[in-house]
């Protein structure tokens, strides 16, 4: 597959596979196909939809992404042998435009934990591509740790892939260490001085471990790379990997000296960057470029005054442009099932009738409670309602007394499996007391390992979102939850994390990811 339009920049989303692997950022069957549904309707051209061999949770995944896709190209990774490609090729199969992506590391440091010489190793990328080739037209090579690759080896490396038949050579920079002038210069070194390499496309992947993958990503593309891979949110393992909306708007609204398109409606950035937030239990820091809540808040009064005379002061791209429309005082408790249906609709989210009346019971209640419910008030109440669907272990009542002269007391019921049972517990604090309740009700191992609160809009009368990330038996799950009460919500939040801890236990593995890059056999 030769890139046709030398000014087009193919957009490969590795948000399932590379995001999901992120500890903590596992998501369910369903959330995964409804991710790929958005991400296809979006414009992306390539989803990697995940690594089938490591799990059957992962591999029915792809394969279930792979039925549905109307648009995008379906890929799926898997190490350089053939059982892995064979179990790639069976999942990817089933899409109109299938890809399997095929690595080994390729550094020093990779081959010495393979016990492979140079020549061994050789014969190994050989052998992969071949076989991959015999399944699929469309073949993605990669050498892992690319940057950290000696020179000569890495040009080998790439050689015996083209060679073998790959269709596209990514150049990984994994563990985010290269910078943007080396980033450019190695892609153009590499299509300046292997041969067949104008009969391919050249790929790049930076993980974010020094701040520099969004730079590093479009280096790339100076360099010649035309296929960008990323993430939303730049979810990933440890400081993450380019983000896609970063990229994107970069090469939008800097087109006079990046003057490459991609198919991707910008418009839908916001929407999908949320969701992703939601399912994966990561929230968008505030500031965050392009997504962040403060990306185009203007608050101070120089800023404000700028705007007003003229948006273009401070502002590069309007908010319409990533799908943002100006937060705007949206119901109140007077608001009828109509203007609620019309608005959800609005923000994305299409209820069917029974759902619209489940919602509209939760909206009412937090009208109550706040006299201004806002956009990003009904998402998070969504994204809770969506999160809880089918919860095993429910927050029925939560009553906690609290004061200065403390202990703390919580009074919790809980239904499980549709039981009521309660408890009472003290503890250093409202939410301390609150959790140690949770603990009296439900037999667990899992350690707290990080607990997050951010408000959701503005005021003391605001909703908080809470995320709470556990871990047990090395099982890594994140849960999420909002409301008024920031005790209620933390509970929530906690009950919505062993929820998921129990889905994975039932399933007999976490991620199933038992297999880790390092085998190869
Ligand atoms: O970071 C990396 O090198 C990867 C490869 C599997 C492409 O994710
Ligand atoms: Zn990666």
């Amino acid at each position: 597959m030769t890139q046709t339009n030398p000014d087009k920049v193919v957009i490969f989303d590795t948000t399932l596979r590379d995001g999901e692997q992120s500890p903590g950022a596992t998501m369910t069957h369903d959330e995964k196909l409804e991710i790929a549904g958005m991400l296809d309707e979006m414009g992306v051209d390539i989803i990697e939809a995940g690594f089938p061999i490591a799990s059957e949770g992962d591999f029915a995944a792809v394969s279930d992404i792979a039925r549905d896709a109307r648009q995008a190209t379906i890929c799926g990774l898997a190490r350089a042998n053939p059982r892995d490609i064979d179990r790639c090729w069976e999942a990817v199969k089933h899409a109109r435009s299938p890809r399997i992506h095929t690595f080994i590391g390729t550094s020093p440091l990779h081959r010495d934990m393979h016990g492979l010489s140079e020549d061994a190793m050789a014969e190994r990328i050989h052998e992969a591509v071949t076989h991959a080739r015999n399944l699929c037209e469309n073949v993605q090579w990669s050498s892992m740790d690319a940057t950290r690759t000696e020179w000569d080896y890495l040009r080998r490396t790439v050689d015996i892939a083209i060679r073998a038949g790959a269709t596209t050579i990514n150049i990984p920079d994994t563990v985010g260490y290269t910078a943007p002038v080396e980033s450019a210069d190695l892609i153009r070194r590499l299509i300046a001085e292997v041969e067949g390499a104008e009969d391919v496309v050249f790929a790049t992947h930076c993980h974010n471990d020094l701040g520099m993958a969004t730079a590093n990503s479009l280096a790339a593309v100076e360099g010649g790379a035309r296929q960008i891979e990323c993430t939303i949110n730049g979810l990933g393992e440890r400081a993450g990997n380019t983000a896609l909306e970063e990229v994107v708007m970069a090469m939008k609204v800097r087109h006079d000296i990046m003057p490459y398109a991609t198919g991707i409606d910008t418009t839908k950035l916001m929407a999908i960057s949320r969701r992703v937030a939601g399912v994966s239990g990561f929230p968008v820091q505030f500031n965050k470029a392009i997504v962040g809540k403060n990306a185009f808040a203007h608050e101070s009064g120089i800023h404000q005054d700028g705007m007003l005379k003229n948006p273009e002061t401070f502002e590069i791209m309007r908010p319409e442009d990533v799908g943002l429309n100006a937060t705007s005082l949206v119901m109140g408790k007077h608001s009828g099932r109509a203007a609620l249906r019309s608005k959800m609709a609005e923000l994305g989210y299409d209820l069917a009738d029974n759902q619209l009346s489940d919602v509209f019971v939760r909206f009412k209640a937090l009208a109550d409670r706040k006299k201004e419910v806002y956009d990003d008030d009904l998402i998070a109440l969504m994204q809770d309602e969506e999160r809880s669907g089918e919860d095993r272990i429910k927050v029925v009542r939560l009553r906690v007394v609290c004061g200065t002269d403390g202990p703390q007391v919580a009074e919790l019921t809980l239904s499980i499996d549709d039981e009521e049972k309660s408890a009472q517990a003290t503890g250093d604090g409202p939410v301390d007391a609150a959790f140690n309740a949770v603990k009296a009700l439900v037999d667990h191992r899992a350690k707290l390992q990080l607990y997050q609160v951010s408000a959701v809009t503005e005021g003391t009368d605001a909703q908080a979102t809470v995320t709470v990330r556990m871990e047990e038996d090395g099982r890594i799950v994140s849960g999420q939850s909002a409301d008024t009460d920031t005790v209620v919500a933390s509970v929530r939040a906690y009950v919505n994390a062993l929820n998921r801890l129990m889905v994975r236990r039932e399933k007999g593995g976490h991620d199933g990811r038992e297999i880790s890059y390092k085998d190869v056999g």
